[in-house]
């Protein structure tokens, strides 16, 4: 199985503040068939950096999300956060770790007991995963909390998940998240079950905190605008695998990855500029979008081959590896070559 890795050559050369390396997740599916759900897939995060996840539903985004943050850990593979191997630790290890590391949902409504006040809600992450935190000033931090995050605490402190909207109930899981002060922060879909409005409220909530702490984001969603506008790089999964990765800036120029190009076609073409691909790059795939393969039983070789323009023989026969294209930007293609110019 081919290990994919986004490391960036030339880059920081401190260790990254989170990475995988060949994650694989396969779900039993019954009369001894099972979803390869994820396989073989490698990403790095450095400090301050935020890594977008992108790809079609079912592509595998949120199970590597919660293969980093180890809940379940993968079936094989290593996680590290900083220096630290989360795969395999003790559990009272990884339950002290995994305070560092924090997860916001999709549906912020039924990440909160709906029972609690929103006081006990913000400080339920820190009597969860703290260590001896002082009560004392229990109240002040859970204010300052929810300021942080655009509530009024005089205003939403007593209240209950029900009598709170879904943005205000997500930033309540943001303020929880962040009153642990964790060094990376993994979104699954932070925004796709709000209002229009309130998303980009939220985006620019998590933008701005993240920059203002220096915190690590892996950002999942399967919005290419949403998530080439907050992430410094973009990977791009298809059925489990890593096809493309490369600094957003730019990306729509400089994805070649036909995949890549057909999720960028599907942009308006006001944030689209003037063309996906660089010159003399074949053309994105054309007509209807196909359905994505089964992942119990994913094509052979290059898993996108089935619905690629450019497949050829060797597509099927032989799995392409993650390939440097240039500094920060790696694709696992046949038929595309490293930029020599760049290089
Ligand atoms: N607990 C599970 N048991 C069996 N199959 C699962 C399980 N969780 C996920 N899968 C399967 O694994 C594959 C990847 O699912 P995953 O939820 O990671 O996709 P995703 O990219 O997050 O999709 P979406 O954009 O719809 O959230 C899918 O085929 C899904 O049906
Ligand atoms: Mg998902």
């Amino acid at each position: 199985m081919t290990t994919t890795d986004t490391n960036p050559a030339g880059r920081d050369t401190r260790p990254p503040a989170l990475s995988a390396e060949n994650l694989v997740v396969e779900f039993p599916a019954g009369r001894g068939r099972k979803v390869h759900a994820v396989s073989g897939v490698g990403l790095e995060v450095a400090a301050g950096e935020t890594l977008g996840i992108l790809g079609e539903s079912g592509c595998g985004k949120s199970t590597v999300g919660r293969s980093l943050i180890q809940l379940p850990p993968p079936d094989s593979g290593t996680v590290r956060l900083g220096e630290l191997t989360l795969t395999g630790l003790a559990p009272g290890e990884l339950r002290r770790a995994r305070a560092r590391m924090q997860i916001i949902m999709q549906d912020p409504v039924s990440a909160l007991n709906p029972r609690r006040k929103v006081k006990d809600l913000v400080w339920e992450g820190l009597s969860i995963w703290g260590s001896g935190e002082d009560p004392r000033d229990k109240d002040d931090r859970i204010d300052t909390a929810l300021r942080d995050v655009g509530l009024d605490p005089a205003t939403v402190r007593e209240r209950r998940p029900h009598e709170l909207s879904g943005g205000q109930c997500q930033r309540v899981c943001i303020a929880r998240a962040l009153l642990l002060d964790p060094e990376v922060l993994v979104c699954d879909e932070p925004v796709s079950s709000l209002d229009v409005s309130v998303q980009a409220q939220i985006l620019n909530l998590l933008e701005t905190t993240t920059r203002r702490r220096g915190l690590s984001m892996v950002f999942i969603a399967h919005d290419v605008s949403v998530v080439k506008n907050i992430s410094d790089r973009v990977m791009v999964m298809y059925l489990g695998k890593v096809c493309e990765v490369l600094p957003s800036d730019g990306m729509q120029h400089e994805a070649v990855h036909p995949y890549t190009r057909l999720l960028l076609a599907s942009l308006p073409e006001a944030q689209r500029g003037p063309g996906p691909g660089s010159a003399g790059a074949p053309a994105a795939p054309s007509g209807p979008a196909a359905e994505l393969p089964s992942p119990l039983d994913p094509p052979s070789g290059c898993r996108f081959r089935t619905r690629c323009p450019l497949a050829t023989d060797r597509c099927a026969d032989e799995d392409p590896s993650l390939r440097d294209m240039r500094p920060g930007h790696r694709v696992a293609c046949h038929h595309v070559e490293p930029k020599r110019n760049h290089a």
